[in-house]
């Protein structure tokens, strides 16, 4: 292995942390030898209604999965991240929006948005809104979307959030998955300077549905498009709330009721509901956004994720603005107007810390280090990457070029089902290896296995499962239980299973290598190759395809696409384009594929199962390592596979 460049811990940085060395160490230990006693405390510094006496009810065996934490409190989400606020800092800045467009901007102090999200959550209740239902938010990176979600936690309506670039097929299918009776949405969101018809696919995921499911649609008037009205379920967001009183008394909840639901891939099936509890969630998204960005009050805080996603609901929303940070919202993409987009609002603001994704510095990086030339970035103090592996060059581009090889980058690890980040630096106190996500947070306890189930000791690659529970866990899978059992912890008894590989180094950090599932990973975005295979077979001249990633410079992965197709059906350069416009139109443009193949024959083995492993392998362009083919029913189908590949 070739020698890596290790960057210390800034001593600067440590001095002012709120965690040097020696206090990660012994913080962490605690976490791990007393849990009860860490997190005990560790919740104060949320405000409870009820502080919780009871901390950690947890098993993670499979007859018995059963994951509650500080079950006997009670509080209310909205109240920690807005009312608790006003005494100190209500005239403070809580959120910046800055607009797709570069002259469009506001500041929105803890106390504007307090009382937009009290009159927000009063409309909703007015509308019918009670404790317990769902709620549905398809919407633009817009303050109405933070306020959206935290009016729902107010009055106890659980939220979810669907990524506002799903096509109405997939919003339906969460709409019908979480039984929701309302949906939050726009006219139009705006994305480098096009409009994106939100309130259009709203009405056809409606209208796929069934009028039975959703009652009433409440939308922001963002752009003032023209939209399809339905009278008596259509509701102008302004009309319904400007009129509402700025108080609502915030629902006491139990720290075990939930929060939100956030539909993710898996490697089978359908999208997964995760369900995310209040209590534990939001001590866990509040203490990782203070130490993991050592945010020091005061400063400008940047995640460039959408709020569609965990990162936007726990570090755009939830984490920061517990913790009465000024958190940024943008509306756009990086590369409109220009590619020096994301430098220039660093400057606009002022930022302190950037928070954003491999695939984002990997696309600035490809235009060359000029392209960073219209900002100064000197307000940057730390750097942050999640949703991917950060390959080494790509992480020494972000720390030279983005910032000015001054400010330390935490690469984070984590997932949807993890609540908020598991594996990171903390900036004061672990020294940086490219392409590492170091160390374990407080109360994580990772564990290497291999495919026997066998734990592996010491410098070794290995499936990357968790020992223990901690508090942002997810619960439960929305009205499945036993698909949540069976997914994560029947794999490896007593443990989580993450689906991802992982080497642990000589020093003990970690280095994720990326899913060892079905579950492909392009641009950040996860996406389960199942969905992608039975959105081809369901068009008339598929026969059967077969979907796998492969390494692409930009996305991390692309979608490779194997298809076979139906007899007599001829196979050309249109039917291909029309193919990748189908999944792309029924599942969103996220999943658009990259490169499609055509294929007479898919090798399987004998009793009918497709070899991915094979698939992979020719669609990396590595055909000489194809391993044992020995098993395959037709092994000659592997040669014209090879012959006609796409990516040579
Ligand atoms: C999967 C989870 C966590 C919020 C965004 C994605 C991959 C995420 C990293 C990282 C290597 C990473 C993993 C994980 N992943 N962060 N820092 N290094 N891989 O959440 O959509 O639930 O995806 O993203 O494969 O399992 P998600």
């Amino acid at each position: 292995m070739t020698e890596q460049h290790v960057y210390p811990v800034r001593e600067d940085i440590a001095a002012n942390a709120w965690a040097d060395k020696e206090k990660y160490l012994a913080m962490y230990q605690q976490s791990v030898d007393d849990p009860e006693g860490f997190w005990a405390e560790q919740a104060k510094r949320i405000d409870w209604f009820k502080s919780p006496t009871r901390i950690k009810h947890t098993s993670f065996d499979p007859h018995d999965v059963d994951i509650r934490w500080f079950e006997d409190g009670t509080l209310n989400a909205s109240v920690n991240c807005l009312d608790r606020h006003l005494a100190t800092r209500g005239d403070q800045t809580a959120i910046i929006w800055e607009g797709d467009d570069p002259n469009d901007a506001k500041h929105l102090t803890y106390r504007e948005v307090y009382e937009r999200t009290n009159q927000l959550a009063n409309a909703l209740k007015a509308l019918g809104v009670r404790k317990g239902d769902v709620v549905t938010l398809y919407m633009p990176m817009i303050p109405e979307a933070a306020m959206a979600m935290l009016a729902c936690a107010r009055i106890g309506a659980v939220h979810s959030v669907v990524f506002g670039g799903f096509s109405p097929d997939a919003l339906a299918q969460r709409v019908i998955g979480a039984d929701s009776k309302l949906v939050i949405t726009a006219d139009e969101s705006v994305r480098g300077g096009k409009q994106v018809p939100l309130k259009d696919n709203v009405d056809a995921a409606l209208t796929r549905a069934g009028a039975e499911v959703c009652e009433k649609v409440l939308v922001v008037k963002r752009t003032g498009g023209d939209i399809d009205w339905h009278e008596g379920r259509d509701v102008w967001f302004h009309e319904a709330v400007d009129d509402q009183s700025t108080e609502c008394a915030a629902e006491e909840m139990n720290a075990e009721d939930p929060l939100f639901i956030l539909y993710t891939s898996g490697s089978t099936g359908a999208p997964k509901g995760l369900k995310h509890t209040t209590g534990g969630y939001l001590t866990y998204a509040s203490l990782t956004h203070q130490y993991v960005f050592d945010y020091q009050d005061g400063e400008v805080y940047w995640c460039t994720a959408d709020v569609g996603w965990v990162t936007g609901h726990s570090y755009i929303v939830y984490g920061p603005l517990a913790n009465g940070a000024i958190t940024l919202m943008f509306e756009g993409v990086p590369s409109y107007p220009t590619h020096g987009r994301m430098g220039e609002i660093v400057d606009k603001h002022k930022v302190n810390i950037l928070y954003t994704a491999p695939t984002a510095v990997r696309a600035l990086m490809a235009h060359g280090d000029h392209v960073m030339d219209s900002s100064k970035r000197d307000s940057l103090r730390l750097l942050g990457s999640v949703g991917e592996p950060i390959n080494p060059e790509a992480w020494e581009w972000f720390y030279r070029v983005i910032g000015n090889s001054r400010c330390p980058i935490v690469d984070t690890w984590w997932q949807t089902e993890t609540g908020g980040i598991m594996i990171s630096p903390l900036p004061g106190a672990i020294d940086l290896k490219p392409g590492s996500a170091t160390r374990p947070f407080f109360g994580v306890q990772p564990v290497l296995l291999d495919s026997e189930g066998q734990v592996l000791e010491g410098a070794v690659d290995g499936n990357l499962a968790i020992a223990d529970s901690w508090p942002g866990q997810a619960r439960s899978i929305w009205g499945d239980h036993e698909r949540f059992v069976q997914t994560y912890f029947s794999t490896y008894k007593g443990y989580y299973f993450t689906g991802d590989g992982c080497r642990r180094d000589e020093d003990g950090y970690y280095w994720i290598t990326g899913r060892v599932d079905d579950v492909l990973n392009v641009s950040g975005h996860r996406m389960g190759t199942a969905e992608i295979e039975s959105s081809l077979v369901a068009h008339e001249t598929v026969a059967e395809a077969a979907v796998v990633g492969f390494p692409h410079d930009i996305k991390g992965q692309g979608i490779y696409i194997y298809v076979t197709l139906a007899d007599g059906v001829e196979a050309t350069e249109e039917l291909k384009k029309e193919l990748a416009q189908w999944v792309r139109k029924d599942i969103g443009p996220i999943a658009t594929p990259d490169v499609i193949q055509w294929a007479p024959g898919l090798p399987k083995t004998r009793s009918g199962k497709i070899m991915r492993r094979i698939l992979r392998k020719i669609a990396a362009n590595e055909c000489d390592g194809l391993g044992d083919t020995s098993t395959l029913a037709d092994p000659s189908v592997v040669d014209e596979l090879i012959e006609h590949r796409a990516n040579r």
